[in-house]
Order: structure tokens, then C-alpha cells, then sequence
């Protein structure tokens, strides 16, 4: 792509009023990414500099999320239309001068591919203004492209079109390739006369058309691509297709998914091959899993790093956990922040973990709350370990050291420290610290009363 310059502008002001949400539409999240974060990616990807947001309902809420990303943000305080908010990034585009891709904050499903096609078609053109429209089987809710034969000749929004005008499939997507600062100047004729009384950017075709300029509608050819998001029905719909396309490039890379259409993985996972994910799996976040993995029905893994040959069976929830090779997970197992598995590592059934580092080869398989802990190696911890770390003040730390064997039903109260190869006998409070190589037990002795039972009866 040879464009000299190339600037953005997202239109984002609007309530979303078909939403029904106090979130306003473009902060809704679709496959764990607020919609408006998609048109951002897109002008990221084809470097686009400045990217300007004109904002409006709710500006503090999508300022603060978009906060770290490179973004001007330009203030439409009444929304007058999507002209209207265009003509108002003028204030940061006043000394621009060449192309501005226009994109909307609720079109989430744009591939780069597309829109660089629709830019060399603008340029070599030598196009005043450009259009990217679709051909949709039920085009209801769109503006429609009015042709004269090959040529655009304008666009008609649905409320202002005639019944004939209804049945032209060929629908606006909403996004143009604009030349700067021509359009501009084009924007200062438009007019509110129309059923909505908006000033709508849509009317810049026929503008340019008539004064001489050279206008271009590109069509593109996957029409899902197009798809603006007015309610949750059409968010729902565009969430699946953004699946889909995950999905499939999970599988095409060598990634099993037992059931495509049941199974979530955000975006910006990464799944290694041969890996095999069981329906109602949601992979979020952050999150790494590497080959040879299996990740059973219903676990929900958010922003973890998952080793190779890992096994993590049904139920289970992982959350900013770092597991290293060979680790048996669940079912039913908690795995919260700061989890550090070493590898070859058991966390068994109601097993919850935070804060613990836990070495090679150890495991706690039934029952457990490791918190604030350091595991050594080769320690195994019987069912119904707890380490007891809140105070309810402070949080105190459990240090159990390698090749440790600790009894079932056991307590540790923190801070304490049991030294290497030491036993715990099962059913134990401990409070103290234990050395190396020792049996530490503290239970009071059985009592047995003969033949109590029976005198009771
Ligand atoms: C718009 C187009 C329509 C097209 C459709 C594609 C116009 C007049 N209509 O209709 O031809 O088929 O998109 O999805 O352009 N916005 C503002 N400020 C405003 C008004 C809107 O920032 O004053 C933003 C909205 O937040 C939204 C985008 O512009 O992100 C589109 O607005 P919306 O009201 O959804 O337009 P549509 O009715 O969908
Ligand atoms: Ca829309």
C-alpha cells in the first residue's frame, strides 16, 4: 500500500439506543474485546496516524477504555448525525491533508485484507470519495446504494427510501476512504432536510458526484464483513462468526476442537498442536497452552500459561496461573493469581491454589487450599490440607520443603516452615516450625470406652 498519508477517524459518539443498556454500544464486548476495539486493531494494522475517535454518550467511560492506545479524542456533544460527527474531526484534522479512512465504532468484523483493497481502489482511481458496500440477502436496517448503471449515483438511508428503492440489496457498509481537505469542505453543504433530521455523511456521495468528483463504491465479498451492530441479536450473531474465524484457524493450525460451535477462545490465545479442547471450554485473555494438551468440557482458563502434554480436566477455573509441562489439573480445581506449577505436578479435585509456588512432582490431589505458599519438590499433601494464611489481618506464609509427606486432614498455621524429607501425621494443627528429617504430630490420644454402646441401649 503506497498511500502517503493515511489518517483514521471512528465514529463512536452514538448511545447505541437499540442496545437497551446504560454501557454504551461500543464498550459492549464481543469475544472478550469491547466492539470499538476492533476498528482500533484495524487502523493499528494499516498504520494509520493520527487515529481520531469522536466521541459523545458516555466519553469518559470509552476514553478511560481506550486510555493506553494511541488515539485523539474529538467531543460530539450532540449527536446530529454521522455527518455531523465527521465534520467535528475537523479539530484535529484541520492540517491533514490526504486520505482518512472513516470506520464505525459498532463494525467490528472488517478484515485488514478488505480495507487495503478498497484503499488501492481509491488511489488508483484517483477517487474523491470511496464507499465499501455489500450485496445482502436481507439488506433491512442499511443504507441502500442507488446505481446508475455501473456508477454510484447516491445513497438512501431505509427511512427515507421509496418501496422501490427498499428492494436494492446492495447495502452501505459505513465506511469510506475520504480526501482531505476536499471532503471537508464538501461536509460544510450538507443538509439536515431528511426523516431523521440528521446530517448524514452518506449524502457526500451524490455531493461529490455532482460537483465533478471522482466516486468509487467498492464492493466486498464476504458480506458478514459488513455487519454494523444495532442490538444484542446482531451482537450475539457477529460474536459467532468472530468464533468461527478463530476457530477455524485454530484447527487449520493443528488444534482439535471437538465442537467448534460450542467452544470460546478469545482472540489473543495461543494453542499449541495436537492440543484438544472439549465443547463449552472458554479460553481467555492472555493465555498460552502448548501442544499436546487436553482441556475438558467446562474449564475456564483466563490469561494462564499452560505447558506442554498438561491435562486439565472438566470444571476446572485457571486464572493468571503459570503451569509447566506434564501438569494433571481437576476436576473441579481452582487455580487463582500467582500459581507456579514447576511440572509433572497433580492438582486434584476441589483443589484451590493462590499465591503458591509448588515444585517438581509435588501434588495435592483431593481437597486442599494451598495459599501463600512455597511447595519444594516431590511433596505430596493429603487430602484435606489447608494452610491456614490470614490471621484476618495479615497474610502469612507456609514453607513446606522438598520430599515432605503430609498426612491427611492437616493444618498448617502460618508463618511456618517444615524442613525437607520431614512427615506430618494426618489430622495435625501445626503452629511450629518442623526440621529436616522429623515426624511432627499433634492429635490427643484415642480413648476406647468398651462396651459403651451396648449400655446405652
Ligand atoms: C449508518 C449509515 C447507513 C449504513 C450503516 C452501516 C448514515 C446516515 N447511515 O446507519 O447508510 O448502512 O451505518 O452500519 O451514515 N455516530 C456518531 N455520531 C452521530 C451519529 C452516529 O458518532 O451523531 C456513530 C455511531 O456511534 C455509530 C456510527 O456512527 O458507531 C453509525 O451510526 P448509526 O446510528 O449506527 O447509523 P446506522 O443507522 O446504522
Ligand atoms: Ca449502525
Amino acid at each position: 500500500m503506497s498511500i502517503q498519508e493515511l489518517a483514521t477517524v471512528i465514529l463512536a459518539a452514538g448511545k447505541g439506543t437499540r442496545m437497551k443498556s446504560d454501557c454504551p454500544k461500543v464498550l459492549h464486548p464481543l469475544v472478550g474485546k469491547p466492539l470499538a476495539a476492533y476498528p482500533v486493531r484495524l487502523a493499528q494494522e494499516l498504520g494509520c496516524s493520527p487515529t481520531v475517535m469522536v466521541v459523545g454518550h458516555q466519553v469518559e467511560r470509552v476514553q478511560q477504555q481506550f486510555a493506553d492506545e494511541d488515539i485523539v479524542f474529538v467531543h460530539q456533544e450532540q449527536q446530529l448525525g454521522t455527518g455531523h460527527a465527521f465534520q467535528i474531526s475537523h479539530q484535529v484534522l484541520k492540517d491533514f491533508s490526504g486520505t482518512v479512512l472513516l470506520l464505525c465504532g459498532d463494525v467490528p468484523l472488517l478484515r485488514c485484507q478488505t480495507i487495503d483493497e478498497m484503499l488501492q481502489a481509491h488511489a488508483s482511481a484517483g477517487a474523491a470519495v470511496s464507499v465499501l458496500t455489500a450485496n445482502m440477502e436481507d439488506p433491512r436496517g442499511y443504507g441502500r446504494i442507488v446505481r446508475s448503471g455501473a456508477e454510484i449515483e447516491h445513497i438512501v438511508e431505509e427511512k427515507d427510501a421509496s418501496a422501490e428503492e427498499k428492494k436494492i440489496t446492495e447495502i452501505n457498509t459505513g465506511i469510506y476512504a475520504l480526501e482531505v481537505p476536499l471532503a471537508f469542505e464538501l461536509l460544510g453543504q450538507l443538509s439536515n432536510d431528511n426523516a431523521q433530521g440528521e446530517y448524514y455523511l452518506t449524502d457526500i456521495i451524490a455531493l461529490a458526484r455532482t460537483q465533478g468528483y471522482k466516486v468509487v463504491a467498492s464492493t466486498l465479498d464476504d458480506v458478514s464483513e459488513a455487519m454494523g451492530i444495532n442490538d444484542r441479536v446482531q451482537l450475539a450473531q457477529a460474536a459467532a462468526i468472530m468464533r468461527e474465524r478463530i476457530n477455524y484457524a485454530h484447527m487449520v493450525a493443528g488444534v482439535t476442537l471437538i465442537d467448534p460451535a460450542t467452544t470460546y477462545i478469545d482472540d489473543s490465545v495461543k494453542i499449541g498442536v495436537d492440543t484438544v479442547i472439549y465443547p463449552g471450554a472458554h479460553l481467555r485473555g492472555n493465555t498460552t497452552i502448548g501442544s499436546n494438551c487436553v482441556v475438558e468440557t467446562g474449564v475456564v482458563i483466563d490469561s494462564c500459561s499452560i505447558g506442554n502434554d498438561s491435562y486439565i480436566k472438566a470444571g476446572s477455573a485457571l486464572e493468571e496461573a503459570d503451569l509447566g509441562e506434564h501438569s494433571t489439573i481437576g476436576p473441579m480445581a481452582h487455580l487463582r493469581p500467582g500459581t507456579v506449577l514447576c511440572g509433572n505436578n497433580k492438582i486434584g479435585n476441589f483443589v484451590e491454589t493462590k499465591k503458591a509456588v509448588i515444585g517438581e512432582r509435588s501434588q495435592a490431589s483431593h481437597l486442599t487450599y494451598i495459599g501463600d505458599a512455597e511447595l519444594g519438590r516431590d511433596v505430596n499433601l493429603g487430602c484435606g490440607t489447608i494452610t491456614c494464611n490470614y490471621d484476618g489481618v495479615n497474610k502469612h506464609k507456609t514453607v513446606i520443603e522438598d520430599g515432605v509427606f503430609v498426612g491427611s486432614d492437616t493444618q498448617f498455621i502460618a508463618p511456618v516452615t517444615i524442613g525437607r524429607n520431614s512427615l506430618i501425621g494426618a489430622g495435625s494443627t501445626i503452629t511450629k516450625d518442623v526440621p529436616a528429617d522429623a515426624l511432627a504430630l499433634s492429635r490427643s490420644e484415642q480413648k476406647v470406652i468398651a462396651g459403651w454402646c451396648k449400655r446405652k441401649k
